[in-house]
C-alpha cells in the first residue's frame, strides 16, 4: 500500500481527469477525493470518511456497491474466458445471453442489441447506423439530427455535438454542423408563465415543427431525447410531451432516438423510459444501469423494422464497416447478465418507484416551500431541487454565485453526496436503486440543513 501522501503526489503529477479543473486539480487546491471502497449506497474514502452516495456515482451503481453476485461472475468469465471478439459473428456464452435478456426487457417492437462500452460510443454508432439506414433506403440528404438544448448525450465529437450544454461546446469547435437544436422541455423555465403544462407541449411540438419547416423534412434524419432531460437539469418532460413530439416526427419520417443510458433497467420505476412514457423509439440506447457499471458496457437497441433495412443494407454492400475491438467483451457482459438478474431478484425497478416516490414527496415537504427553492421535481430515483432569487419573478441567482456548488459542499459536510447540474442551480439526487426509506430520509434531512446553511 503506497502511503497516502505520495499517492496524492502522482494523482497530481501524472493523472488527466475528466471534466475537472485542470489547474486547481494540479496545483492541489481541490479537495482529496481518493475512493478506495463501497458497500451497498456508501462509499469510503482513503481517509476512512464515508458517503451516502446520493448520485450511484454518476447514476450509475443502480444496484449499489460491493455485490460478490456481480464480482464473482466477472472473476469466473475472465479466469474461463477473458476476451473473444464478436466481428464476423462470434459471440460468447455471455454475450449471446445478455443479447437475449435485453430484447426480453425492452419494448417488444425492439429486435437487435448493438454492444458498445459507454454511452458515448452507443450513440455514435446509433448515428452511423442512422445515415447507413437513409442511404439504404436511397435518400442519402436525410442526415440532419434533431437533439434539445440541455440534453446530455456524451461528449465526443458527434455525442457532443448532440449534446445541448454550453460547457461541452465551448473551446472544442463543437456542435458538428449536421446537428440542430431545439426547444428543452423543461417546463419550470418555460418562456411564458401562464402556459399550461399542455400548452408548453404544445409549444415545444410547434417550435420543432418550425426548425423541421426551415431546414426541410427531406433533410432531417432522427430526433434524439432523454425520456427525462439527465445532466441538463433532471427534468421529467411536461403533460403530452413525447405524445406531441412523436406526432410531429412520424409526420417527416424522422427516426426516434430514445437516450435510456439514464433511464434505461429500473431508473423511473418502469424498465424503460420508452413504456413509461409511451414513446416508440426506433433506437434505444442503453449503458450505466446495464452493468450497474461494474465493468463498462452499452447497447444500441434498434428496432425490428430498421432491422429489416440494415439487413437489406448488408445484402447490397457487404458486411456491416462498424466495430469496436471490445464489442460484446465477455467480461463486461457477464456483469451485465449477473446484474440484470440482480435487478430482477431485488425487485429494484419496484423499489425505484416506491422509495423514489417517498423521497421525492419527502424532499417536497422538507424544502419544497423555502423563499429560494423555485421548484423540486423528479420521477422514480431522480430528484432535483432548483433554486432561484425570486420565486415570484422566477429571476434566478448570478451563476457566479455558485449556490448549487455551495450546497453540495454543504451537503458533502453532512456526509451526503449529491450533484450539483452543471447548467443552472440545480442538486441532483440519483441514489442507487436499493435506497431504503431510511436512507431517503438520512438525505433529505442533510439536504434541508444544507438549505439552511446556504440560503438560511
Ligand atoms: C443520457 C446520457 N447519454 C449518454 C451519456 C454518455 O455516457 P458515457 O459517459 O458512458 O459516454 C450519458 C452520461 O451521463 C447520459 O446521461
Amino acid at each position: 500500500m503506497l502511503r497516502n501522501d505520495q499517492l496524492a503526489e502522482w494523482d497530481r503529477a501524472h493523472f488527466f481527469h475528466p471534466s475537472t479543473h485542470l489547474g486547481q486539480f494540479a496545483r492541489g487546491e481541490m479537495n482529496d477525493r481518493i475512493i478506495t471502497s463501497g458497500k451497498g449506497v456508501h462509499i469510503t474514502d482513503r481517509n476512512g470518511v464515508t458517503h451516502l452516495d446520493a448520485f450511484a456515482g454518476l447514476y450509475c451503481v443502480n444496484v449499489g456497491y460491493g455485490r460478490p453476485e456481480i464480482a464473482d461472475a466477472i472473476a469466473a468469465q475472465a479466469k474461463e474466458l477473458a476476451y473473444y471478439h464478436a466481428y464476423v459473428g462470434h459471440g460468447t456464452e455471455a454475450s449471446i445471453t445478455l443479447s437475449k435478456m435485453i430484447i426480453a426487457r425492452a419494448p417488444k417492437h425492439m429486435s437487435r442489441v448493438y454492444f458498445g462500452l459507454s454511452g458515448s460510443d452507443a450513440n455514435e454508432t446509433n448515428i452511423k447506423l442512422v445515415w447507413y439506414y437513409n442511404n439504404v433506403l436511397g435518400r442519402p440528404q436525410k442526415k440532419k439530427i434533431i437533439s434539445r438544448w440541455r440534453g446530455y448525450h456524451g461528449s465526443g465529437l458527434m455525442t457532443g455535438s448532440l449534446t445541448g450544454l454550453e460547457l461541452f461546446h465551448k473551446q472544442f469547435d463543437l456542435p458538428l454542423p449536421q446537428v440542430i437544436h431545439t426547444e428543452a422541455p423543461y417546463y419550470f423555465r418555460r418562456p411564458d408563465l401562464a402556459m399550461s403544462e399542455e400548452q408548453f407541449s404544445a409549444y415545444c411540438a410547434e417550435q420543432l415543427e418550425a426548425l423541421i419547416a426551415k431546414e426541410g423534412a427531406d433533410t432531417i434524419a432522427a430526433f434524439i431525447g432523454e425520456p427525462v432531460l439527465g445532466t441538463g437539469g433532471l427534468v421529467p418532460p411536461p403533460q403530452g410531451y413525447w405524445e406531441a413530439i412523436q406526432k410531429v416526427l412520424r409526420a417527416h419520417d424522422i427516426l426516434l432516438i430514445a437516450d435510456e443510458v439514464v433511464t434505461g433497467f429500473g431508473r423511473l420505476g418502469s424498465m424503460f423510459g420508452s413504456e413509461h412514457y409511451g414513446m416508440k423509439p426506433d433506437m434505444i440506447t442503453i449503458a450505466k444501469g446495464l452493468t450497474s457499471a461494474y465493468a463498462p458496457l452499452s447497447g444500441s437497441i434498434v428496432s425490428a423494422d430498421m432491422w429489416k433495412v440494415l439487413e437489406e443494407g448488408t445484402d447490397k454492400f457487404g458486411p456491416i464497416g462498424h466495430g469496436w475491438t471490445y464489442s460484446a467483451h465477455p467480461i463486461c457482459a457477464a456483469a451485465g447478465v449477473a446484474n440484470l438478474e440482480l435487478i430482477d431478484k431485488l425487485g429494484l425497478v419496484a423499489n425505484a418507484g416506491k422509495t423514489g416516490a417517498y423521497l421525492n414527496a419527502k424532499m417536497h415537504e422538507a424544502v419544497g416551500s423555502h423563499a429560494h427553492v423555485g421548484e423540486v421535481r423528479g420521477e422514480g430515483l431522480l430528484c432535483a431541487v432548483e433554486f432561484i432569487e425570486d420565486r415570484e419573478t422566477r429571476r434566478f441567482f448570478d451563476p457566479s454565485r455558485k449556490i448549487g456548488p455551495a450546497v453540495a459542499a454543504a451537503l458533502l459536510k453532512r456526509g451526503v453526496i449529491a450533484r450539483a447540474m452543471p447548467q443552472g442551480d440545480i442538486m441532483g439526487f440519483a441514489p442507487p436503486l436499493c435506497l431504503t426509506p431510511a436512507e431517503a430520509d438520512t438525505i433529505v434531512g442533510a439536504m434541508a440543513e444544507a438549505v439552511k446553511e446556504v440560503l438560511g
